[in-house]
């Protein structure tokens, strides 16, 4: 069974606005209703992470369109991994887990069936996009180096997961009190190998309003 964690439970702080930006509208509905449309084809089961004050709204606009027993709306936690953590223990039955940002809307169903096929494949698996400018780290407004944009690449989501790779995953890193920006990280850092597939570049995250207004 496939299941997906759409991770929606951020403040969006540096987006500016009092309303989260997930749940602003995009073209007369909410900004995670799309990704959730796009994926609701290709999973059985779905959960939400929300802040606590959306959890009966989220839940009333997806439960006829879902089916109450397919979809799940939870409240989310400190940290993204946190609200990923509550989303996987309201999963029970599912073996291969996607996980979502609800800020990225333009996902399209190839890119999260070639994140499902590498997942069975390998175990843990990415989406990602070449880099075509120059990046440098940087200390004190200082270049430490430069480094080899052939060996990055910039790291999207749909992220897909046995589940027993990423629940191992998440107790090691809680019980280490290491937080990553994704969860392809904490893999990483378990020992198991993630497979990077090819990204898409229109499935960007929205994180500032110019990526709303640039849109054609
Ligand atoms: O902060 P960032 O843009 O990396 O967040 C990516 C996604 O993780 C967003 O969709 C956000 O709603 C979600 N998130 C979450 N729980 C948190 C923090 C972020 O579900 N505590």
């Amino acid at each position: 069974m496939i299941g997906l964690i759409l991770a929606a439970a951020g403040s969006g702080s540096r987006f500016g606005s009092s309303v989260p930006k997930q749940f602003l509208p995009l073209d007369g509905v909410p900004i995670y209703f799309h990704s959730l449309d796009i994926f609701e084809p290709l999973v059985n089961q779905a959960v939400i992470v929300v802040p606590s004050r959306w959890k009966d709204q989220v839940y009333q606009e997806t439960r006829d369109s879902w089916g109450a027993d397919r979809i799940r709306v939870e409240e989310g936690g400190e940290h993204r991994q946190d609200s990923v953590r509550r989303g996987l223990a309201s999963l029970p039955a599912v073996d291969i887990i996607l996980i979502h940002d609800a800020a990225r809307p333009f996902v399209t169903g190839g890119l999260i069936s070639r994140v499902i096929d590498e997942t069975r494949r390998t175990g843990a698996c990415v989406p990602g996009l070449p880099i075509s400018e120059t990046v440098k780290q940087v200390r004190n407004s200082t270049v430490v180096q430069t480094l080899d944009r052939n060996s990055l690449v910039l790291v999207q989501t749909p992220q897909g997961f046995q589940r027993e790779v990423l629940a191992k995953a998440i107790e090691k890193a809680c019980e280490e009190g290491f937080y990553g920006t994704d969860e392809a990280v904490l893999v990483e850092r378990s020992g198991h190998p993630v497979a990077v597939i090819p990204g898409e570049p229109g499935n960007i995250k929205i994180t500032v309003k110019r990526d709303l207004s640039g849109r054609s």
